[in-house]
């Protein structure tokens, strides 16, 4: 089948519960309020990229369970081709019980069940089903073989590669950056990533630079409120785009938005220039962290200003 965009990630069902602050070891509080969501970095950029307009795919696997079942299903609701979602029995869907507190930080822990299944071969008997797709997404939820066999495969086929590497990993090694047309961290899987300070805009510049020597083509550090910055193996000029200040209910799957519309971008709109992009991108994750909740909170299409598309 035609296909755009397509991740291979995790998928995960999120337990969300806000409370006012992070409780300390052994103590024990009460939350405000509990909500489930669908979740996983691979689902949530795969959402963002479909509720665009791309055509995309997810290749990825979950439990025989509830949380599976309605995963699927919620994929559909968002037009992603599910054909390469497998279901196992041999482990239950992944879980992150999370922690949003008064300020819109989270604490997340991730149990991958399921996600831990997704094989070299599922991705290769994937791709081999797609029709010349543009764009493949990979996250750091899944095995590293299998994150290392699907760039590879990708860069075989021609196909663009975007490398979000979180949750972060100090000394991944050198073949993921080479294997990557875009590697995009935030400033904390930055610093686990080159064991730099990545604190303020001008860190960020020199940290993009330390990112492309270890091979990547493009280095895109997202800064939060800050924006992003990034730098090319041809310019080797760090660039600053900043984005539009807004208040944080909730930044959960923020850095999922911005993936998930880069993927598009470069998908379904090719002739814009890289700048714009990324700044089209942090607007669309802006809004994301002015509701609650990860993918609930990321935008359609419709409700976008015409110039976002
Ligand atoms: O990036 C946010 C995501 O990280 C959540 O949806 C949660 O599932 C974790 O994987
Ligand atoms: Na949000």
């Amino acid at each position: 089948c035609q296909i755009d965009v397509v991740i291979v990630g995790s998928c995960n069902m999120d337990l969300i519960s806000y409370v006012s602050r992070f409780p300390k070891p052994g103590e024990t509080i009460h939350g405000k309020r509990f909500c489930t969501g669908f979740g996983g970095k691979g689902a949530n950029q795969c959402v963002m990229a479909s509720r665009l307009g791309a055509k995309t795919a997810m290749v990825g696997k979950v439990g025989d369970d509830s949380y599976g079942r309605d995963t699927i299903m919620n994929f559909k609701e968002n037009n992603v081709v599910t054909d390469f979602l497998n279901t196992t029995k041999e482990s239950s869907t992944g879980v992150a019980p999370i922690l949003v507190d008064d300020s819109g930080q989270n604490s997340i822990v991730i149990v991958s069940g399921a996600n831990f299944q997704i094989t070299p071969v599922d991705v290769q008997q994937a791709l081999s089903q797609m029709e010349s797709p543009k764009v493949l997404v990979c996250q750091l939820e899944i095995l590293q073989e299998t994150v290392l066999a699907a760039l590879k495969e990708a860069r075989a086929l021609g196909i663009t590669t975007i490398l979000n590497p979180a949750p972060g990993v100090p000394g991944l090694p050198d073949e993921f950056y080479q294997y990557s047309d875009f590697f995009c961290p935030n400033e904390t899987e930055t610093e686990l990533l080159t064991g730099l300070s990545v604190s303020c805009v001008e860190e960020a510049k020199k940290a993009s630079l330390v990112l492309l020597d270890k091979g990547c083509k493009t280095a895109i550090i997202t800064m939060g409120g800050e924006g992003a910055v990034y730098a090319t193996a041809e310019a080797r000029t760090p660039l600053h785009v900043p984005v539009d200040a807004v208040t944080p209910v909730d930044t959960t799957g923020a850095g999922d938005a911005f993936i998930g519309s880069l993927a598009f971008y470069l998908a379904n709109h090719s002739s814009l220039e890289l700048g714009e992009m990324i700044k089209r991108s942090c607007e669309i994750a802006s809004t994301s962290v002015l509701s609650p909740g990860t993918q609930t909170s990321f935008p359609w299409k419709q409700s976008l200003h015409p110039h976002l598309l």
